[in-house]
């Protein structure tokens, strides 16, 4: 829309005024819709000055690695480096069930390797500016000051190093939750990211109860992924708020399944209502769509034998089982 378009072209001209004629900047990519729009904004006024950084974790959904590796750097044209960790992340967690404790390691591996790829581009040249996606609610919430009380950091792995040596560049600080996704489609990011729903920054390392193992992410990946397809294929994506898919990884149950008993993990379907995620209501989900997903996963992935609703509402629940 004109309104739209005017928002980027002004956000895109004050980052150029802000960074100036040689200025250079980093910008930590999370696979969320937030640094995704900022990162396509300080592209468009910057090039590649910008120099966007993706740590792949491997607790990421189906796909959404190749969203932003590929579809992405697609639309955009950023220069973009690529960090596979996720060797690392689950070298990190092997041992670990304590959701707390998960969330701490996730977050530090993801400052160290981040900081490692700094230092990287920091060869070729000064860096002065770091990009980060704070939408206009964030600014609120800390009060809006700037600067390191300000980094998004808010249980979040997208919350980077609280380091000083870095001007901050926040093309979105103005702006509420669905202004970005306008900017986004007006940026012609890939739908698929510009409406992402909620996703937590640990990824599926929190919806794994129990041990985080590459066995086990694979499973939840691919339930995850069934769910996922069958509540957009209803047209349920807008009205939910997000559904997550949680691995109850060292629960077993006996099924029959093919020729003969198994013995299974059960899935839980939690998908949830919201206005904010402070509190949400059960989705009364149709019991066909249901159906569907339960069918389609005890088909489809072995390990999995058991499909179970959550119906929960928040609170008491969170929204995550962790
Ligand atoms: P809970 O489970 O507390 O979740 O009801 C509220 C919202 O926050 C998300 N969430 C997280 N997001 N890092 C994040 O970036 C986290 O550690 C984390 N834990 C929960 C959750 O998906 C929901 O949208």
């Amino acid at each position: 829309s004109w309104t739209m378009l005017n928002i980027v072209e002004d956000a895109v001209d004050a980052v150029r005024a802000q960074v100036g004629p040689r200025g250079r900047a980093i910008c930590g990519l999370s696979g969320g819709v937030d640094s995704a729009v900022a990162a396509a904004i300080v592209q468009r006024a910057i090039g590649d000055r910008l120099t966007c950084v993706f740590v792949d974790h491997g607790l990421l959904r189906k796909g959404e690695a190749e969203q932003v590796e590929r579809d992405f750097v697609a639309a955009t044209g950023v220069r973009l480096r690529v960090v596979d960790a996720a060797e690392r992340f689950l070298k990190a967690l092997s041992g670990v069930t304590d959701p707390e404790e998960k969330r701490k390691i996730i977050g530090r591996e993801f400052i160290r390797v981040f900081e490692d790829e700094q230092r990287a581009i920091m060869a070729d040249g000064p860096v002065d500016f770091l990009v980060q996606g704070t939408l206009y609610p964030d600014v609120v919430e800390s009060g809006g000051g700037t600067g390191a009380a300000n980094i998004k950091s808010h249980h979040n792995v997208g919350g980077l190093p609280d380091d000083l040596r870095f001007s901050l560049v926040e093309p979105l600080r103005t702006l509420f939750k669905d202004e970005v996704r306008r900017a986004g489609e007006e940026l012609g990011l890939p739908p698929a990211m510009v409406w992402r729903q909620p996703f937590p920054g640990p990824g599926l390392g929190i919806r794994i109860v129990g041990e985080v193992t590459a066995d086990r992410l694979s499973i939840l990946r691919e339930a995850d992924a069934i769910a996922r397809e069958e509540l957009s294929r209803a047209g349920l994506d807008r009205e939910i708020w997000q559904c997550p898919v949680v691995l109850l990884a060292d629960v077993r149950s006996v099924g029959v399944q093919g020729d003969g008993r198994t013995y299974g993990h059960p899935v839980v379907l939690r998908p949830v209502s919201s206005e904010d995620a402070m509190t949400a209501d059960w989705s009364r989900v149709p019991y066909d769509v249901l159906a569907r997903i339960s069918t389609r996963i005890t088909n489809e992935v072995r390990e999995i034998n058991r499909v179970v609703l959550d119906v929960t509402s928040k609170p008491p629940g969170t929204i995550e089982w962790e």
